[in-house]
């Protein structure tokens, strides 16, 4: 899994607009980070007092929000998205949540990234990037990451999969709807479809600073309602309202229709794994 489907590195602009009419959504029906995850990432941090997190590619904010919720002591948050719509959202979703946490919000692309000024005492323990790091310039995130983070600090790239890539006779005919609707290449936004990925998540790390990787699988059982498939379709890059036009009405009652097929006892079953890679600073670094 740890091979993206494909990624662009370099899209940003075409980014913002990708990700941002999705947020609301995104926020109501993506799935969270899975306990065992937030255990270990809670694991690498736990020996740190006011420990901080960069989290890049934030979305809604569903890695600090686990985190905070794992009662670490967070000091601080650096949430970064090409975003606006997403920072919004994920300000609404972690304010109430934050306790004596600090928040900063930063409208970037994860490799131009830079800390405020003579705030290098907060520089960052943990570096995350959950779902994200395909629609990045990986290596460029990876040496920015070594630039600020301390000295002693973890980056975890994470993530599970979307209901395009799982294999299920209903995320297999769903699929095959969609391609109907926009073409057999899978969508990335209105004017792009994903590129061919140059290598995966492992030989990028092996090829910069954060060499010393471990990797870690956790299995996820989740029941989807029909109704929650189609919002959760709206958040995302392949399957989002624009990319149909005038047909999206039609799409959707197309989709709605094929998945109460599929669904037993109201639900659709994906089993997925979520996979993180926990990387430290190796010794031979290049
Ligand atoms: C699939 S969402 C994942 C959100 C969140 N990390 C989660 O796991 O729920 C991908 C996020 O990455 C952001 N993103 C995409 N390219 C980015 C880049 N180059 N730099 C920073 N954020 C980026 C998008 O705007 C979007 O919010």
């Amino acid at each position: 899994m740890t091979r993206p489907d494909r990624s662009c590195p370099g899209h940003v602009p075409e980014q913002e607009a990708l990700f941002g009419s999705g947020a609301a959504d995104y926020d109501r029906y993506r799935p969270g980070v899975p306990t065992a995850a937030v255990q270990l990432l809670a694991d690498a941090l736990r020996s740190r007092p006011n420990p901080v997190l960069l989290d890049l590619g934030t979305g809604t904010g569903q890695v600090p929000d686990a985190l905070l919720a794992a009662e670490l002591g967070l000091a601080h948050i650096e949430a970064v998205d090409v975003s606006r719509l997403m920072l919004d959202q994920a300000r609404d979703a972690l304010t109430p949540v934050l306790g004596h946490c600090t928040l900063r919000l930063v409208h970037a692309a994860a490799d131009a990234y830079t800390p405020l000024a003579g705030d290098e005492a907060r520089a960052p323990d943990l570096v995350t990037c959950c779902r994200s790091f395909h629609w990045m310039d990986r290596p460029a995130v990876l040496a920015m990451a070594d630039r600020v983070a301390a000295p002693d600090a973890a980056v975890a790239i994470m993530g599970d999969g979307s209901l395009w890539t799982h294999d299920a006779d209903w995320t297999r005919a769903l699929r095959e709807l969609i391609q109907r609707y926009l073409g057999s290449e899978r969508r990335a936004g209105t004017g792009a479809t994903y590129c061919e990925p140059r290598r995966s998540y492992e030989e990028d790390l092996a090829a910069s600073a954060w060499s010393d990787v471990t990797e870690h699988h956790f299995p996820v059982e989740r029941a989807w309602a029909p109704k929650d498939v189609i919002g959760y379709l709206r958040s995302t890059s392949f399957a989002s309202p624009e990319l149909f036009g005038e047909r999206h009405t039609a799409f959707e009652a197309e989709a709605r229709t094929l998945l109460d097929a599929h669904a037993s006892g109201g639900h659709l079953t994906e089993h997925a794994v979520f996979t993180v890679l926990l990387a430290r600073r190796g010794g031979g670094a290049q």
